[in-house]
This record gives C-alpha cells, structure tokens and sequence, in this order.
C-alpha cells in the first residue's frame, strides 16, 4: 500500500471527508503544454509516445509539476491501445485523428478476434504503470483506465472517430449478434487489461464510455451498460487489493439512476448535467466527477472564477465531489488558464468541507 502525501482524491471518491474539493483534469498531459510537445516531437509521433514508458512517465508527471495543486495523476496512454493490440492496426492521420488499417466489418473477421495476451501485446502501458508509480513517489494516486467496450467498439466498427456511428448502429439493428460478440471479446480483454494495471500499482480505475451518447436509450441498456457492469464486478472478484473505481458516459446525463447499478463508486459528468440536480438522484449512492465545460478555459479568469463557483455551489457542502471538466482539455488552452482554474477551486470549496 502507498502511503500518500496527498490522498483527498482517493477520499472523496469514497466520500470521506476531505479539507477542500480534490480537482484532476480529463487530458491533463497534452498538447496544450508545450512541454508535452516538446517530449513528443523527442519520441516522434504520438503512438511511440504511447509505446515508451520512459517518456510515457515523463509526461505523466509534467502536469504535476507545473500545477502543484493537482490532486491525481493519470496514466498516459490511450483508450485505443486494445483495439491495437487486438490486431486491428491503430494510426494517426496526421490532424485527422485515430484511425485502423483493419475495421471490423465482416464476420469471419469478427469471429476470428481474440483476446490480446496482456503481458505482451499490451506490456509497454503495465511497464508505464510500473514506472510511473515509482516516478510518483506517492505524491498523489495514479488512474488506470481503459475505454468502455461499446466505445471501442465504435472505432473498431467504423475505423475511425468523427463518424456519425451509421456503420456500427446498422450492426446493432441487423445484426446484434455479432455486435454482441465483438462487445464480450472487447469486455473480456478490458477487464484483464484493467486487472494488469491494477497490479501494476494504479490506485484507482476509470472506463470512458466517451461514445455512449450517441446512443438511443433502449441502446445504451443493451450496448453499454451491461458491458461496463460486468467488467467492474469480474475486477472485484479478481482482484486481491480493492481499489475505487469511476465510469463515465459522455452524453449520459439522462441515464445516472442506471448508470449507479453498474457499481462504481464514482460517476463522470459532462458538462451538459446540472451537479446540483446529479446529486440529488445519485449522490447518495456515488461520488460524482465533473463537470465544467472545456471551452471556458479559452476565455477570461473571471469568466472561468465564475463557472468554478457556479459548479462547487450546484453540489454544494459535504464530500464526494471531484472536480474536474466535463471532457477532455482542449489543444488551444492557455496553460495559465488552468492555474486560475486550480487557485479558485481549492480556495472557493473549502468553504463546502468541515474544517
Ligand atoms: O487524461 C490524460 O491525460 C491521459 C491520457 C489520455 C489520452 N487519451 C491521451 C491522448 C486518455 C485518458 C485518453 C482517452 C481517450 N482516447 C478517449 C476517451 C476520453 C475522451 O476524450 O472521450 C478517446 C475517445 C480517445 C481516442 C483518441 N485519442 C482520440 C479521438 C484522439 C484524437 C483527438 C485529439 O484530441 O487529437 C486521441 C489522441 C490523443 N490521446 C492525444 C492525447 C494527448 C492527442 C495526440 C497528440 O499528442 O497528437
């Protein structure tokens, strides 16, 4: 067990008291930091990136330093490494984003997929966990996460993101069997590949169902819910050491009173969801993580002082808030943004904890 110098994060998640809101940030080591560029460029391309767990921790641990008030790390990878280690061939077109060499579009292709072997195909993120943990000295925890299976799913079936999903729903609606199949083949190798990371060290783990919006109600019950479900209850089985863990449905806010049947401890907002009326249905079930809009970061600091405000007001006191944005940091925000962010979040909260 690490003995952290600063675990409000891993408290929160278990909504035990805490002296101010812990804040991490969906994409916190990326391009909008120049020092993020500056290693990628030294690895070549994103991927290789990826594929380096010596430039992979350097990475992880860039945010930290420039934002000392950043209350967790989270691994540097990508939710697309398993599809690659599936065999599907994962590239990044430059400016257009992933894509795969081998979409899964016909059948004998998708009965033929097979689990990757973790310890090989996948080795280069659990030596990265390995790595980083002790890069981390137990400053604050570590997230592992990996994609939710219906949202890797979707680049799996379409090839690529930026689609309108028309491919991979015509699947759903004739042929729900092999929608089905690819989703346990994909279930079974999320949990192994979360279960690895988990015994790599990561103190907590998080599935992004970034595409689970897109989705028709009825959808989501049958694509992606139950996918989630089933991963989150094989990891407490198998897993020696309980570790919190946190789901989140972009484009889900509709759904939280099924989404806390899954058994996270946490929930992740977009910023579409009002945190207020969120807890109100599910806070007393779950920690919630969220949820101020990306964009705001590109404007003013009293614009983004206002937002944060609004946000720790709408969950108001007590425990078992995580604040974070609604989705990933964009590329085009001023880095000094993020300080205005971090500086009225953890002076504006403390008002909402018991001193
Ligand atoms: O949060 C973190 O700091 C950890 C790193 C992380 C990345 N991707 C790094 C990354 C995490 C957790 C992800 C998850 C991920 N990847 C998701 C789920 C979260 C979400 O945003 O909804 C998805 C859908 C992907 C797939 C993916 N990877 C896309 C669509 C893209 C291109 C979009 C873009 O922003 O360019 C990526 C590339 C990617 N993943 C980058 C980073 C830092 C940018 C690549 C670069 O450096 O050029």
């Amino acid at each position: 067990m690490t003995q952290f110098k600063n675990d409000n994060f891993l408290k929160a998640l278990y909504r035990e008291p805490t002296p101010y809101t812990p804040i991490w940030m969906m994409r916190q080591a990326g391009r909008y930091l120049p020092e993020y560029r500056a290693t990628r460029q030294k690895a070549g391309d994103f991927l290789s990136l990826c594929k380096n767990p010596n430039l992979a921790t350097e990475v992880t641990l860039q945010p930290l330093d420039r934002y000392p008030l950043l209350d967790a790390s989270i691994l540097f990878s990508d939710i697309l490494t398993v599809p690659d280690a599936m065999g599907l061939g994962l590239y990044f077109a430059a400016g257009e984003g992933p894509k795969f060499q081998r979409p899964l579009r016909d059948e004998a292709d998708i009965q033929k997929l097979k689990i990757p072997d973790i310890d090989k195909d996948l080795k280069y993120v659990i030596d990265a966990v390995s790595q980083i943990k002790s890069a981390l000295q137990g400053r604050v925890p570590l997230i592992g996460f990996s994609g939710s299976p219906w949202t890797l799913a979707t680049y799996m079936v379409e090839g690529q993101g930026g689609t309108d999903f028309l491919t991979i729903k015509q699947m759903a609606y004739s042929r729900p069997d092999l929608l089905h199949h690819i989703l346990k083949t994909t279930t079974e190798a999320v949990t192994q590949y979360l279960q690895g990371q988990i015994e790599a060290g990561v103190d907590t783990i998080m599935i992004f169902d970034s595409w689970g919006g897109a989705l028709s109600h009825q959808g989501y019950l049958e694509f992606s819910l139950p996918y989630m479900k089933v991963i989150l209850s094989n990891l407490k089985m198998m897993s020696s050491k309980k570790i919190p863990s946190i789901m989140f449905t972009k484009g889900g806010g509709l759904w939280l009173e099924d989404q806390v049947t899954a058994g996270s401890d946490a929930l992740g907002l977009d910023w579409q969801t009002d945190i207020g009326i969120a807890r109100q249905k599910v806070g007393q079930k779950v920690a919630l993580q969220g949820n101020l809009d990306p964009a705001i970061l590109l404007s003013k600091p009293e614009a983004i002082e206002k937002e944060v405000k609004r946000i720790l007001d709408g969950y108001g006191a007590g425990t078992g808030h995580i604040f974070n944005l609604g989705h990933g940091i964009t590329e085009h925000t001023p880095p000094e943004n993020v300080d205005v962010m971090l500086t009225a979040v953890r002076e504006y909260s403390q008002q909402f904890h018991i001193k």
